[in-house]
């Protein structure tokens, strides 16, 4: 079944939209991590409906429980059990779609698969899923953050036909929380938010892209062949609702150079191999080269709309229907921080991996953030890498 993600740091989500709640089950989180109710609640707060004037108006405050798995402050390194409680469902509201298919929705396939009805709110296909995803991830974001200085930052690039102009280098996630759309440059930001009233206005709806950008991730990550990093992120991806596409480094755009201009040249800066364009995304031969990873996720425009559409009823008469409830315009804004939950489960996944094949380390507390300096080798007491890694980042660091 579908319904578990990750190898060694390992989810599995549960609930449906409008049920009692919505949570997940964690197994393999390393024990004595400090995790605040407040770190995940601040994730679950990013991703909430009713946040913002182009978001859903569901009312619901996504309050997380944690159940297990975490005592004063720290993990225990047993399975960790969060939960969050549905205030807010109202299932009248979607009594008219309960006999017919929803145009480009989940009714139909779940339907043909399950043998059950449609479910109010969309059940299990409805975005309110991601909840537990979004939960698991600002864990693995806190572990990440504090064993490898890894920090990811999503954005929405594309609205529609409007694009952001954006420095994935550099681009911070505060930046990125300035404005509702989660678009971090503010000219184009005012008018996709423009650009998304006037869809609810005429009950329309549009899509887009989110790029997003990881950075500080050691040489080393990935499992070729059926594991590249590429494949699992891919996977984590379009694994979210309404995605349509994904691309890493120059993706399709790439296709249109010839070999010669789109090779990343290597070259050494204090004893590390970097490269001086980037257009692999940071990954070579399914694993992380130590550059920037940058992807690219497309969004489809959110189906359940406010206009007249053909459609059949589970009988399979033709029914036109004008639905009605409360959808997102635009599902993007709030599919940002469900981005980066996911890379970060990709990547603390791998990194456990890496560990437990490899050897790789993780930083000491006492440890700064500090990017590598020296050359792992001019420096007394650094540990060889293991035979055939590429230096671990943790051995290049200060
Ligand atoms: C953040 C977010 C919010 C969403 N909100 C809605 C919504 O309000 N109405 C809707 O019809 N679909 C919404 N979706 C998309 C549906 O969940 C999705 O289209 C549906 O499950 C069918 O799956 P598919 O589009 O991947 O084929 C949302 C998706 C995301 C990521």
């Amino acid at each position: 079944m579908g319904n578990t993600f990750g190898k060694l740091f390992r989810i599995a989500t549960w609930g449906e939209s409008h049920g009692a709640g919505i949570g997940v089950v964690i197994d393999g989180c390393p024990p004595g991590i400090p995790i605040a109710a407040e770190e995940i609640q601040a994730e679950l707060d990013r991703r909430r409906p009713g946040q913002s004037s182009i978001t859903t108006q569901r009312q619901e405050p996504d309050r997380v429980e944690i159940l297990s798995g975490i005592f004063e402050g720290k993990t225990l390194g047993t399975p960790i059990a969060l939960l969050v409680r549905n205030m807010d469902a109202r299932s009248k509201d979607y009594e008219h779609l309960k006999d017919l298919y929803r145009p480009s929705h989940a009714d139909y396939t779940y339907g043909a698969k399950y043998g059950t009805p449609n479910l109010p709110g969309g059940g299990r296909a409805s975005a309110r899923e991601t909840i537990g995803r979004v939960a698991a991830g600002a864990i693995a974001r806190k572990i990440l953050a504090l064993w490898a200085g890894v920090e990811m930052v999503a954005y929405v690039k594309r609205i529609h036909t409007l694009e952001a102009k954006v420095d994935p280098g550099t681009v911070q996630r505060a930046e990125v929380e300035r404005t509702p759309v989660r678009c971090p440059d503010p000219e184009a930001a005012r008018a996709m938010v423009e650009r998304i009233e006037e869809m609810r206005r005429q009950g329309d709806s549009v899509g887009g892209v989110i790029e997003l950008a990881i950075r500080g991730v050691p040489p080393g990550l990935g499992e070729p062949v059926f594991d590249r990093l590429e494949a699992d992120l891919g996977k984590a991806m379009l694994s979210l609702p309404a995605t349509k596409g994904f691309e890493v480094g120059s993706g399709f755009e790439g296709t249109r150079l010839t070999g010669s201009r789109h090779n990343d040249p290597f070259y050494a800066e204090a004893g590390r191999v970097r490269t001086r364009a980037n257009r692999s995304g940071g990954i070579q031969g399914g694993i992380s080269n130590g550059e920037d990873i940058l992807c690219r996720i497309a969004f489809k425009p959110t189906a359940t709309i406010n206009l007249e559409q053909q459609t059949i009823s589970t009988s399979g008469e033709p029914v036109t229907l004008r639905a009605r409830g409360r959808h997102d315009p635009c599902v993007l804004p709030r599919a940002v921080p469900m981005v980066e939950a996911m890379a970060a489960l990709v990547f603390l996944d791998h990194l456990l991996r890496f560990r437990a094949q490899c050897g790789w380390q993780p930083r000491q507390p006492e440890q700064p953030v500090a990017a590598p300096a020296a050359p792992a080798s001019a420096r007394s007491g650094s540990k060889p890498s293991p035979a055939g890694a590429p230096p671990a980042r943790a051995d290049l660091e200060e």
